[in-house]
């Protein structure tokens, strides 16, 4: 049986005490830290870049998993390496060159992972997915945290789950946006390996119990 693991987003904790936050998470048993990039142009909003990664990559042995929800993001991805990423994974959307992209991520020995929106078809990803250690199914549109899990997401992720499996690439799905207590057992029970959630942690008095009470559902989970 494979155990699903829930991913604390950092984009929902108080950026004022990241590393409290972080501490709390990771004191709670979590093993993989969600860290969402974004730009201002490929979404309307802004967030962190490679110097507070960086700062990050310093408190914390998480697995620091960078989503850059970014325009070019070819041109930074050494920054986020350099910065101390373990994961990078870039959107589909974004990437006008994703096979050179994804060899880049993983020459630097990071994985490299492929985000889809939600208007994106899985089979847009057939060619690239034995390049893809992980593929990233966008339960909401990108940019904020706090939205509705979109339902017909569930669909994509099975699709996305035979996509690898049939590409024998070993790659992980994670499922991103609008996960919390309620629907998480059927996200995972869909073929989701790895199950971000911001606003369902980091919205609650204490995060660390909550990680541990969302984390509690996984294990009742078979796959
Ligand atoms: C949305 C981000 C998500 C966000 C999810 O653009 O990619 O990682 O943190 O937040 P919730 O869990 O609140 O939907
Ligand atoms: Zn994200």
């Amino acid at each position: 049986m494979v155990m699903s693991k829930l991913a604390p987003s950092i984009l929902s904790a108080d950026f004022s005490n990241l590393s409290r936050d972080i501490g709390l998470v990771e004191a709670a048993g979590a093993e993989i830290l969600h860290v969402d990039v974004m730009d201002g142009h490929f979404v309307p909003n802004l967030t962190i870049g490679p110097p507070v990664l960086k700062s990050i990559r310093k408190v914390t042995g998480l697995t620091l998993d960078v989503h850059l929800m970014i325009s070019n993001p070819d041109e930074m991805v050494s920054s986020y390496v350099e910065a101390g990423a373990d994961i990078i994974t870039v959107q589909y959307e974004a990437s006008c060159h994703l096979h050179r992209t994804l060899s880049e991520i993983r020459k630097n020995g990071v994985k490299a992972g492929v985000a889809i929106n939600p208007h994106s078809p899985v089979h847009l990803l057939e060619e690239v997915a034995p390049y893809c250690d992980m593929i990233l199914v966008m339960s909401v549109n990108p940019g904020f945290g706090g939205q509705a899990f979109i339902a017909s997401s569930l669909e994509k992720i099975k699709k996305a789950r035979q996509l690898l499996d049939s590409s024998r690439s070993g790659g992980l799905i994670e499922v991103d946006g609008g996960i919390n207590i309620n629907n998480i057992a059927e996200v995972a029970g869909a073929g989701a390996d790895v199950l971000v959630a911001g606003s369902a942690v980091f919205g609650c008095d204490d995060p660390g119990e909550e990680f541990k009470r969302i984390s509690s559902v996984l294990e009742q989970v078979e796959r």
